[in-house]
């Protein structure tokens, strides 16, 4: 499938990424833009031919036709027999949106507004502990049910006017145990959100929270949301149905954000800023039907990262946001891409050829003073995603912006043009080296430059912006699970280790054998138990 690609890339390996620019337009011709964001993904050794192939891939590989069957309620994730439709929670000014003969569009609605009226009577202190208004929030979830608010409620601290909120996902009870110290439980909300209310690290930590409450509080369950698909199990845990936002098991974990998912993220920011954070979501859904292959961002953002993974073989990406409140976003996109795309089967149950690239990041500028030296200098190419708003939230500290994109672009540049051993040689006489030692620390000062890099540039983070961001990464996942003919909406790989944990956390408690354990698990077992108190 990607053959011809593959020639593509190998006739171009000694093509200067920098000499591409010897046209002119070439930085307009390798761009998208689109309501106030610009996609430039020129830096990279992507041509006009190699774009057409691309372009072609993506046709023969249908993915028109399948963006139109997702937008439709098409059972597209055909491992579970589902649809495919958080486009739906956010599709507030479209029509109707049918599954299985049924509008869905109604009761996406209603929900949003029952989310509405009780955000709103939280921030307003109209519902409250029985310490008085609630000062806290403690969403308790894992996955698609804490990475996307935690991001999001980061992403938009200059917008929240709610009360605190608090994400606890991790099952080691170090993290419920740090965020509940200092926090009242009269006057704390703790939200469960599980789409599934079974996930063992929610469930134990939604467990441990009722305890901590009732110590203090005479009706803990009052002061209990459930954000779930599975009404028995809430109700079995004593959450009253009034406190309880459904969704439909069309909405995968980690596109759940726009829905009840999000409503710590509501409650920080208001329905209307959250609305807003929808109605960028719904403009990228719409550009993404809508707008011709070629000026289509989430479709180019897609065709470049496979023409970097799969024709230009570099394993991993880094993305890389110039802000610190998108400090959680690769951690968001980690399990949006590789929870997605991370497959070793196609659709039709054979063996998948390699598929969705490593995806890590951490924010600039931090990164350039941790890992950019590899990125720079190591042997292996890392394509680069800097993703960054030409203007901040402190009109005040206008210079740290300032040098916050001076420092992105300048990472972009460098990482094109590379230092040559000339540059280096002349660097390094100026400082009075001569002879072999001269060429010794050049050699050091040599950065081979040619490396691809990708910029997402918008004007500021807002809601309606990081609404775009999140649509825009979504469907760039959608176009390459695709094309690379798997799909991109289950996750059975994260079955087994699940299934083994419960298994062996009798063995650990001394109620069950190691017997069937292989040797290294035994004798990590036996340490474990040997270290007791
Ligand atoms: O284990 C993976 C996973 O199923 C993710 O896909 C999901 O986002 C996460 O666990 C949490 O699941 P739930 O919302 O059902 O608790």
């Amino acid at each position: 499938m990607f053959d011809r690609l593959k020639a593509q890339a190998g006739e171009l390996t000694d093509t200067d990424i920098l000499s591409l620019f010897e046209d002119e337009s070439r930085a307009e011709t390798f761009s998208v833009r689109f309501d106030g964001m610009l996609f430039d993904y020129s830096k990279t050794r992507m041509t006009g031919a190699v774009r057409d192939s691309l372009l072609a891939l993506a046709v023969s590989r249908g993915v028109a036709a399948r963006r139109d069957a997702m937008f439709a309620g098409a059972p597209i994730n055909e491992t579970e027999g589902r649809a495919v439709l958080h486009t739906a929670l956010r599709n507030l000014n479209g029509g109707p949106v049918e599954v299985d003969g049924q509008d869905v569009m109604p009761e996406v609605r209603n929900t949003l507004s029952r989310m509405e009226r009780f955000s709103e009577q939280i921030r307003s202190g109209g519902y409250r502990g029985q310490g008085g208004a609630i000062t806290d929030v403690v969403n308790i979830g894992i996955g698609g049910s804490h990475l996307g608010p935690e991001m999001a409620t980061l992403a938009l601290s200059p917008y929240h006017d709610g009360p605190r909120c608090h994400f606890v996902a991790n099952v080691d009870g170090a993290d419920i145990t740090d965020t509940l110290k200092g926090l009242d439980p009269a006057t704390t909300l703790v939200i469960v959100a599980s789409k599934s209310f079974t996930t063992i690290e929610t469930m134990t930590n939604a467990e441990t929270a009722r305890a901590w409450m009732a110590q203090a509080v005479d009706d803990p369950a009052a002061q209990f949301v459930a954000l779930s698909t599975a009404e028995e199990k809430t109700a079995q845990f004593g959450i009253p149905p009034e406190r309880v936002f459904g969704f439909e098991d069309w909405v995968g974990g980690r596109y759940s954000i726009w829905g009840p998912i999000g409503l710590s993220l509501m409650i920080a920011i208001g329905p209307t800023r959250f609305r807003e954070m929808l109605a960028g979501g719904e403009a990228m859904d719409r550009h993404f039907r809508d707008a011709p292959a070629v000026e289509n961002m989430p479709m180019m953002l897609a065709l470049t990262g496979l023409w970097h993974s799969h024709a230009c073989g570099y394993a991993t990406r880094a993305v890389l946001p110039y802000d610190q409140r998108l400090a959680r976003l690769p951690a968001y996109f980690q399990q949006l891409e590789m929870e997605s795309n991370g497959k070793g089967v196609t659709m039709a149950g054979a063996a998948a050829p390699r598929t969705g690239p490593v995806v890590w990041g951490e924010p600039g500028t931090n990164g350039q003073h941790a890992f950019y030296q590899l990125i720079h200098q190591g042997t292996q190419v890392i394509p680069c995603e800097f993703i960054v708003a030409a203007q901040g939230h402190e009109p005040a500290l206008a210079h740290h912006h300032r040098l916050l994109v001076a420092n992105c672009l300048a990472q972009s540049e460098a990482l094109m043009r590379g230092r040559s051993l000339d540059v280096a040689r002349a660097l390094m006489t100026e400082k009075g080296f001569q002879g072999e030692e001269l060429e010794r620390q050049a050699a050091h000062r040599v950065f081979p430059g040619n490396r691809p890099s990708t910029t997402l540039l918008y004007d500021r983070l807002t809601p309606y912006r990081l609404g775009q961001i999140i649509a825009l990464y979504e469907h760039r996942v959608f176009v390459e699970g695709v094309i690379l003919g798997i799909n991109s909406f289950d996750q059975w790989g994260v079955e087994l280790g699940k299934v083994l944990a419960v298994e062996l956390e009798p063995v650990l408690r001394g109620d069950a054998p190691a017997d069937g354990k292989d040797g290294s698990t035994r004798a990590l077992v036996n340490f474990v138990r040997g270290s007791e108190d």
